[in-house]
């Protein structure tokens, strides 16, 4: 068998991509400075509606944000606009991940809320075209992933840094089938990506007086990338001795999750961007699910923030979208306010989310039209945090 030129063509697109990546580094390691909020003059938010249940729920987020950032809408500090056109059905038709003029959009603003948005999969009805969560990530350089989830009952309290840039995704849509019989994929590492992530996590773990950081890789048997990735982890943790660094195996770790004794000594958690996107949605289920959990994509200029979860498009054919739960959304609503330094505005809307959602439960949504719709857990939200009864309430179910 003679396969000269399938090796000659998979060469060759090797070492494009690898030209590709040497470039990424270049940038990196140019860097940038980080946004400073209270210099703008105004913080540009832009809502990214998405499809399936997306825009419903970001409506609802964005009406809490509106409420919440009331102040700063009125004196001009904010502004909050909607951005068309990241559908599926638009992404489809353009057949790119984010059409160029929603890109364009995108990049005219400091910070994004994001619904969820369908990725395509071989055999569905849309053309197969790559994530646009993943190709925002990329094209914005939001380099963490970051992910809370609490459940204070069970002493659950993680934060969990996921790489958003590299691993298994930053080439996810650039594998081979070198011949029929051969596919490959490509998972990178580099120094200058995991540095950035891994010190990010760090200096929360400092700045948040948390004595222990977990990096989780796969080292043993990803020797290189993962293996790169906890070198780096045990480099850096030397400039901080406070903080107790361990690292354990996704496998394992994956089960101890669920080991009440072992989990609540996980506190800050590093990890790569598969592992990440894996951990994050198991750990979600002990708070209640992934509908609950929100999450930042953090990076030097821009910053988004969007629910864990898919868009649920049969939440919208079988006539439930309004049934949706929007807490993912105004979870990551409230990181959002946070981001910009408004930290006690952000402690509030947490504190009614968890009152409403977890202790108090007045109203519950269960997904369908038996329980409370959106609208109404949100009206109930709205007036927990405005009738005076919040700290009150907080104290009690402590
Ligand atoms: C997430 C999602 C995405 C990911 C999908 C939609 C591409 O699962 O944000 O965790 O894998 O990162
Ligand atoms: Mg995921």
């Amino acid at each position: 068998m003679n396969y000269d030129a399938q090796l000659n063509k998979a060469k060759e697109h090797f070492a494009k991509i690898m030209v590709e990546q040497l470039e990424r580094i270049e940038r990196m390691k140019a860097g940038e400075d980080w946004t400073d909020y209270d210099k703008l003059k105004t913080i540009k938010i832009g809502v990214l509606g998405g499809d399936g249940i997306g825009p419903y729920i970001s409506a609802h987020a964005k009406k809490v944000l509106e409420f919440v950032l009331a102040e700063e809408l009125k004196s001009g500090k904010v502004h909050i606009n909607d951005i068309e056109g990241l559908t599926i059905e638009n992404r489809a038709a353009k057949r790119k991940a984010v059409p160029d003029d929603v890109l364009e959009e995108v990049k005219k603003y400091h910070i994004l809320l994001k619904g969820p948005t369908t990725t395509p999969r071989k055999g569905d009805p849309w053309p197969n075209i790559e994530s646009c969560n993943v190709a925002l990530r990329r094209y914005l350089d939001l380099f963490a992933n970051v992910r809370p989830v609490k459940v204070p009952r069970e002493g659950i309290d993680w934060i969990f840094f996921r790489e958003n840039t590299e691993g298994a995704y930053v080439l996810g849509s650039s594998g081979q089938h070198v011949t029929d019989d051969l596919a490959v994929d490509f998972t990178v590492t580099t120094t200058q990506g995991s540095e950035r992530l891994l010190r990010l996590a760090f200096e929360y773990a400092r700045k948040n007086k948390i004595n222990r950081l977990t990096v989780v890789t796969k080292a043993n048997v990803i020797k290189t990338t993962d293996g790169k990735f906890l070198s780096i982890a045990q480099e850096i943790a030397k400039e901080y001795p406070e903080v107790e660094c361990d690292d354990w195996y996704i496998d394992i770790m994956t089960a101890k999750l669920v080991d009440p004794k072992r989990r609540t000594q996980f506190k800050v958690v590093a990890l790569p961007n598969l592992y990440g996107d894996i951990l994050t949605d198991e750990a979600a289920e002990f708070q209640g699910g992934v509908g609950t959990a929100g999450s930042a994509n953090i990076g030097k200029r821009y910053a988004m923030f969007e629910a864990i979860h898919g868009s649920a498009p049969r939440m919208v054919t079988e006539g439930r979208a309004e049934y949706a739960d929007p807490c993912s959304m105004i979870r990551a609503g409230a990181m959002l306010v946070r981001h910009i330094g408004l930290e006690d505005r952000a402690k509030k809307l947490e504190m009614a989310l968890d009152i409403c959602g977890s202790f108090e439960k007045k109203l519950v949504m269960t997904g369908r039209t038996t329980g409370a719709s959106a609208g109404e857990f949100v009206r109930y939200l709205m007036d927990t945090l405005t009738d005076g009864s919040l700290e009150r309430k907080w104290q009690s179910f402590q």
